[in-house]
């Protein structure tokens, strides 16, 4: 399976703070945002990337994450002109998914929790075996965002983008996966009233084939808000304190990729070396003491 992590738009809702700087390359506490959707990537399993973004900061993501050969990862990148919608990731992307099957991570989405790993497993394996799954997060605020309503046996019944009258209280958060159909259901997409082709009417193909699962993501897990600057720094302190508390670190990709097997314990230090003027590198260096 391919990943792709969205990380363009202008970031209009951050202004001043994006003028200059992506979106997804400001900090939540002590990394850059787009590591927590490359973590998603990694607990998934999946080691071939494709990061888009714009022509003036596709380069900065390039100096940070490089080939992604320094923690045993493929990164490629492509660049979106204008953001035109969530599902023209998969018509740039389509060389790069070929015949395989995707899963596209928007790259200002933090989640963390307990059995997440497992949660994005089986929705590997679905979409592995054919058809397209998405999450359902209850939210109190469901009309900013797509919202799934489902029946007893989680089949799902309905997919709104941004309704004014919401069928249930579950957002869709921006991580979904796919089978190889994906990329042709886009390219035949019509753009919505505010002239995106929305992932929305991607899953509404799939649903429409009854080929749409759900996978409900409960309590334990944390699917954090960075839409504001409020919202930024409530994520920042979220991770600040579980790290503070527990030790483990969220979303360092170093150690995702050690722990998957991506790199080896002479690899993880070397990079810890590199770093250990923080407490990010001390962290690193920390685990091969494990
Ligand atoms: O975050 C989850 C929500 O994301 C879903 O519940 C919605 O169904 C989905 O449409 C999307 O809603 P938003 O209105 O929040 O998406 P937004 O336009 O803000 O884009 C999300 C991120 O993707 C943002 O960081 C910018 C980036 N983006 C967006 C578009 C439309 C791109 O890189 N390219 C694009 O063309």
């Amino acid at each position: 399976m391919k990943g792709i992590i969205l990380a363009g738009g202008k970031g209009t809702r951050l202004y001043p703070n994006t003028i200059v700087v992506s979106k997804q390359l400001l900090p939540i506490y002590d990394k850059p945002l787009i590591y927590y959707p490359l973590s998603v990537l990694l607990l998934a399993n999946i080691r071939d990337i494709l990061i888009i973004s714009t022509p003036e900061d596709t380069p900065n993501y390039q100096r940070l994450l490089g080939d992604g050969s320094r923690i045993g990862i493929h990164i490629e990148y492509a660049i979106q002109d204008c953001p035109k919608g969530l599902a023209d990731a998969f018509i740039i992307g389509a060389n790069f998914i070929g015949n395989d099957s995707v899963c596209l991570v928007l790259g200002d989405n933090v989640f963390y929790g307990q059995h997440f790993s497992g949660i994005l497993q089986q929705a590997r394996k679905q979409a592995e075996i054919g058809g397209a799954s998405i999450f359902g997060y209850p939210v109190k605020n469901p009309r900013e965002f797509g919202v799934v309503e489902f029946d007893s046996n989680n089949k799902v019944l309905s997919i709104e983008e941004k309704p004014e009258n919401p069928k249930s209280n579950y957002a869709v958060p921006g991580l979904y996966f796919y089978d190889n159909d994906v990329v042709e259901i886009a390219k035949n997409v019509k753009p919505s009233a505010r002239g995106e082709i929305e992932i929305t009417s991607v899953n509404n193909v799939y649903l429409k084939n009854s080929k749409l699962d759900v996978v409900l993501m409960g309590r334990g897990m944390a699917w954090l808000d960075t839409g504001s600057p409020k919202g930024m720094h409530k994520a920042g302190s979220f991770v600040k304190t579980v790290q503070e508390m527990q030790g483990f670190y969220i979303s360092c990709i170093e150690e995702i990729a050690w722990r998957r097997g991506f790199i080896s314990t002479e690899q993880l230090h070397e990079i810890g070396e590199n770093l250990k003027m923080t407490d990010y590198g001390k962290y690193i260096l920390s685990l091969r003491e494990e």
